[in-house]
């Protein structure tokens, strides 16, 4: 519905960038996923386990717990991303050995290094999905004087983008608004507009990566080269992202299985197996 609502209803993201953007909302929002989950059985308080960016704040952290406090858990477990992330995508991360992911989400970018069940190396970016849209809202802006939406901008990067260059470039119809003439237009674009509006975004993704590498102990980065990394999250889907990346820091880059669904398979391990969760909780929440 972002985007296009009519005057009386007003579509809100309750999460932005990785933080609650707010609060009132996503205690709303999580008291339905309780319902939801409970066959709308109100009186279940349950424990809940809450995924969070590795970047957040005390202040931020406290926020989460509290939201979900309020919209009933009887208890909340704060995990960070990339280890749920990681799990879910079958890494073995209680092993001794280094564990690389990368998680793309829509708000933030989750790099860890993960052995014996902590993370040993990690950076987060408020850099991801959401970001690359901007991009292209703002390219079509300046190249074409065309006003488009969000979720025009989210369809053209999932239809037509490529984080390198493909065999074939592909095009695409896009239609909004005229900034000259305030009217209403269609115009082309294609795969090679769309990368060049992505290039600095898909840098300081991979200048990121580089810098977690730069700091992950010997031993460690010895496993990675061995392994490689996984990339997991929507982000991960943008065609050629893995042989990106992989080419810039010449190691080799995987896409987990169903990478949307990596941070949640991960969380519903951790809530079955709660050995799993208790080695791997986060020590700072
Ligand atoms: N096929 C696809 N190609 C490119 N991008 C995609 C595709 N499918 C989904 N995405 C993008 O993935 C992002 C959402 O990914 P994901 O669900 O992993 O994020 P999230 O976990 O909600 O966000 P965060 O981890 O930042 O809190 C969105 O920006 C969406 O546009
Ligand atoms: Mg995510």
């Amino acid at each position: 519905m972002v985007g296009k609502t009519p005057e009386s209803i007003e579509a809100i993201r309750p999460l932005k960038e990785g933080v609650i953007a707010d609060f009132e909302i996503t205690e709303k929002m999580i008291k339905h996923f309780i319902q939801k989950s409970h066959s709308r059985n109100s009186f279940i308080r349950p424990r809940i386990i809450i995924c969070i960016p590795y970047g957040l704040t005390q202040v931020e952290r406290k926020a989460v717990k509290t939201s979900a406090m309020n919209a009933g858990a009887r208890d909340v477990i704060l995990v960070e991303e990339p280890k749920a992330a990681a799990i879910g995508a079958g890494l073995p991360i209680q092993d001794p050995k280094g564990n690389m992911v990368i998680d793309i989400g829509g708000g933030t970018t989750e790099i860890g290094v993960i052995s014996l069940g902590g993370l040993v190396k990690s950076k987060s970016i408020r850099v991801g999905g959401d970001k690359f849209d901007q991009a292209i809202i703002d390219y079509v802006k300046k190249k074409f004087n065309l006003l488009i939406g969000e979720r025009t901008a989210e369809d053209v990067k999932i239809e037509i983008a490529t984080a390198i260059a493909p065999d074939k470039e592909m095009k695409m119809a896009i239609k909004g608004r005229d900034q000259v003439t305030g009217l209403l237009k269609s115009i082309e674009i294609t795969s090679k507009d769309v990368r060049d509006s992505m290039s600095e975004t898909l840098v300081e993704i991979s200048d990121a990566v580089k810098q977690v590498l730069e700091v992950v102990p010997p031993d460690l980065a010895s496993d990675i080269v061995d392994n490689g990394i996984v990339l997991t999250g929507g982000g991960s889907l943008i065609r050629g992202l893995d042989s990106y990346i992989s080419k810039i820091i010449k190691l080799p880059v995987y896409i987990s299985e169903e990478p949307l669904l990596a941070v949640a398979k991960g969380t519903e391990r951790m809530l079955d197996e709660i050995e799993l969760l208790q080695q791997i909780q986060s020590t700072n929440a």
